[in-house]
């Protein structure tokens, strides 16, 4: 599956066929803040185009069942599980991994806060949970148990039994509190 040209700004492509005689698809994606005009095949997944077109790595793959969530981002400010969307269904769309918790090489308050209260271990599924985290605490930062529970359902851990992910999620959220509701910037 070749790569195509994946420059920020570039202007559309025009369609393409691959060795293969695929007919390739323009699309343009917004991704942490950088527009990026790509030309991909119809059946490039999300989560490909994020890896191995736009080396953002920090997005995993951890099952082919849509089950474990490792591979969680946010498509226009919604949780989505990027091995579960065709890249040609984000044309248009803004695109938050966890590379973009980061900003100046300082640490989003969440990736502290799971730092700090060790919620990961081999950290696979971590990136996922920070985002799920991220976005439950952009629309309620003081969230409770069972909201916690409910917001990461979705994202499998199999090392740490869950219970310094919570306490990540708390403290995570005491931070959150300031932020208004809807806030897109808490750090
Ligand atoms: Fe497991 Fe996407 S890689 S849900
Ligand atoms: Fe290993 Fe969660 S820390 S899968």
């Amino acid at each position: 599956m070749p790569k195509t040209a994946t420059k920020p700004g570039r202007a559309r492509s025009r369609k393409k066929s691959t060795d293969a005689g695929i007919q390739e698809v323009p699309i343009r994606v917004n991704v942490n803040g950088k527009a990026y005009a790509v030309s991909v095949e119809p059946r490039l997944l999300l989560v490909e185009l994020l890896r191995e077109h736009l080396d953002l790595t920090g997005t995993h793959v951890g099952c082919d069942t849509t089950y474990c969530g490792a591979c969680t981002v946010l498509m226009n400010g919604k949780t989505v599980k990027s091995c579960t969307l065709f890249a040609v269904q984000a044309d248009g769309a803004e695109i938050m991994t966890v590379e973009g918790l980061a900003r100046d090489g300082e640490l989003h308050s969440i990736q502290k806060a799971f730092g700090d209260c060790h919620g990961l271990q081999c950290g696979y599924c971590t990136p996922g949970l920070m985002m799920s985290t991220y976005q439950l605490l952009l629309s309620n930062p003081q969230p409770n148990e069972s909201e916690i529970r409910k917001a990461i359902a979705g994202n499998t851990c199999r090392c740490t039994g869950y219970q310094n992910i919570f306490k990540a999620i708390r403290v995570a959220a005491e931070k959150a509190k300031g932020a208004q509701h809807g806030d897109q910037v808490f750090r």
